[in-house]
């Protein structure tokens, strides 16, 4: 018998890895390129990370605020990214996001509207101007709604609730991949032309996350076994506002449309206690009091915002700070406060409920509190990635020939720190990019047949757990996982904490080696957990060690030990590869040089 016989066989010219919205531009990108699209999903096809972007999509359309253009967006993401990102995809995403969010609009996506029947775009934080463009607090799930309404008729064959395991190569090249489906435990095997990672986030390392169960960094992990290269795995966003009550929905997302609208987050004490704290490159865009900050929510365009709206890294902090001062709520958080605007706002509940449905339900239905008339509770939740597949910034190509990446996965627009609402417009701008350069490279290159003694070791280790009669339980490693880096590698960070995390990691590796599962390959949990726990062990080793490498504070990466930043922090990005022995390595890399005409906008734009 031939290992091959082990398989379910299939074979396209791009294989999309992930179906939220980063994939489904691709898979589309790729079909309308007249390839044979396969696109494997983790979950049922949908349901994705995607859909907790739920405030907006950020596109410098300019339709309530004439002032806005490509070069303002593409300054302040450089500048919410504290200057490490790949200038390439800054401009191209700033660029190409306007398109982007019509063509949306022309497959179907029903977005809020102007009073003159544009579409509508709110505040967010480190945008200078209203650029979300949304549907009320649902932008994410509005924008699957469509792409996968398009896609099924574009002709791609989606496999769900399926897990890859492994890519496959052929010499250098990537040439496919190999999963088992969830249900009864198959083995498949997608031949490919060309293989597209859209597989999202990591936060499923964190005990805290807004990920849900599929957020394992899958795409990360696969892309480094691959030989390819990681960049900037340092920076992991802690999204300001989760909710912190009850323990069972602890780290859902709050989206940051509440405070878009005007929410306002205050202490145990009673105080706004961002205005305590506003950063110097800011200080010229942050309002001097709360009637300021509320005129600039109105729309008043002499007004400055409010410090609610600074970004993510920064508000995360402050929040936690208050929170270990011991001026936190009851549950561990601080308030929100949406209910305030009853003061200045006639129908007030009325408005509250029409622009915020989701979290008028999510509270009331998970939480017992109505947020038109009572603060909720909130504090940081692990939700994005910033660091993920080296890719070119034009092609999206990785570092291995045949690989792309697109979306959360990829590294390079957000730097050391996303701004809200620029993921949905990166997952389209890119996912779009990633499709048309996969589908022309499996034109180009065609297929190629695997190395079939790669088979071979990837059954063996994917049914080693079942080897042993007792051993490691992986759930229990997965805890000791998502606490180490929860309290060592998270919002604020020491030398000897990471350092302890580092170690701990080591540990769980070597654990790892002796995971036991009992049973069979027919839905098993627990040999599921047994096989994220891989990917999740890789990129938190990734992640521990891009931390202690950087011996700064730039964007989300925050060391209490070296709080500042330094100015040769602003001229490296940290990449992670494998070595020949197996072992990680990182090193610094020279951030890519920017045009100077890219410069002289920055300038202008601070
Ligand atoms: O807060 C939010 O609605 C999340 C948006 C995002 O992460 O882009």
């Amino acid at each position: 018998m031939s290992v091959y016989d082990l398989f379910q066989i299939y074979e396209h010219d791009v294989l999309v890895i992930g179906a939220g919205g980063a994939g489904l531009r691709a898979a589309i990108e790729a079909s309308n390129r007249g390839a044979r699209v396969g696109v494997v999903c983790k979950s049922l096809l949908g349901k994705a990370h995607t859909v907790m972007a739920e405030g907006g999509m950020a596109a410098a359309m300019g339709t309530v605020d004439d002032r806005d253009n490509w070069e303002v967006h593409f300054a302040d993401t450089m500048r919410g990214g504290q200057y490490v990102n790949n200038p390439v995809m800054a401009e191209l995403h700033a660029k190409e996001s306007p398109e982007r969010v019509r063509e949306l609009e022309a497959w179907g996506a029903v977005f809020d509207r102007t009073r003159d029947g544009r579409i509508l775009q709110r505040n967010f934080g480190g945008h200078r101007y209203p650029r979300l463009a949304h549907v009320g607090d649902r932008t994410g799930l509005e924008l699957i709604r469509t792409l996968q309404d398009h896609g099924v008729h574009c002709g791609m064959q989606v496999y769900m609730e399926m897990t890859v395991v492994s890519l496959l190569k052929s010499g250098e090249r990537v040439v496919g991949a190999v999963g088992y489906d969830r249900e009864r435990g198959r083995f498949h095997l997608w031949k490919a032309g060309a293989v597209v990672l859209a597989t999202g986030g990591v936060g499923k390392s964190y005990r805290i996350t807004s990920n849900s169960w599929e957020g394992t960094g899958d795409g990360h992990s696969l892309a480094y076994h691959a030989g390819a290269e990681l960049r900037d795995m340092e920076f992991v966003q802690f999204h300001p506002t989760g909710m912190v009550w009850p323990p069972s929905v602890r780290g859902i997302l709050v989206t940051e449309g509440v405070r878009g609208e005007g929410g306002i987050l205050l202490n145990s004490e009673g105080r706004r206690f961002m205005f305590d704290d506003i950063p110097e490159n800011y200080r010229q865009q942050v309002a001097a009091t709360p009637e300021e900050g509320w005129r600039y929510v109105c729309g008043d365009r002499d007004a400055l915002r409010p410090p609610e709206l600074l970004t993510r890294d920064h508000v995360a902090r402050c929040i936690n700070r208050e929170i270990k001062a011991g001026r936190g709520s009851p549950h561990g958080g601080v308030y929100l406060d949406i209910a305030w605007i009853r003061e200045n706002m006639a129908n007030a509940p009325g408005h509250i409920r029409k622009k915020l449905p989701s979290m008028y339900h999510q509270f009331k239905e998970l939480a017992g509190v109505d947020i038109t008339a009572e603060r909720m509770e909130v504090g940081p939740t692990t939700h994005y990635m910033m660091g993920g597949v080296a890719v070119d910034g034009e092609t999206q190509s990785s570092t291995v020939p045949g690989l792309y990446a697109a979306g959360e996965v990829a590294a390079g627009l957000h730097g050391a720190n996303r701004l809200g609402g620029n993921s949905l417009s990166d997952l389209l701008v890119f996912g779009k990019r990633a499709g048309e350069y996969a589908a022309a490279f499996a034109t180009e290159h065609g297929h190629k047949e695997p190395d079939a003694a790669q088979l071979e070791d990837i059954v063996r280790d994917i049914e080693r757990p079942f080897a042993r009669a007792s051993g490691e339980n992986a759930f229990s490693l997965h805890h000791e996982l998502q606490d180490v880096m929860q309290d060592r590698v998270g919002i604020v960070r020491t030398q000897g904490e990471m350092e302890e995390a580092v170690a701990k990691i080591a540990e769980l590796k070597q654990r790892y080696a002796d995971v036991a599962v009992a049973g069979h390959r027919e839905f098993n949990s627990g040999w599921h957990t047994a096989l994220d726990l891989h990917c999740m062990l890789t990129v938190s080793e990734a992640i521990a060690l891009s931390a202690l490498a950087r011996q700064e504070s730039r964007g989300a990466h925050f060391r209490e030990d070296c709080p500042e930043k330094t100015a040769e922090g602003a001229t490296y990005n940290l990449v992670v590869r494998k070595g020949d022995d197996g072992a990680m390595q990182i090193r610094r890399e020279p951030v890519l040089e920017m045009r100077e005409a890219l410069r002289e906008i920055i300038e202008r734009n601070r």
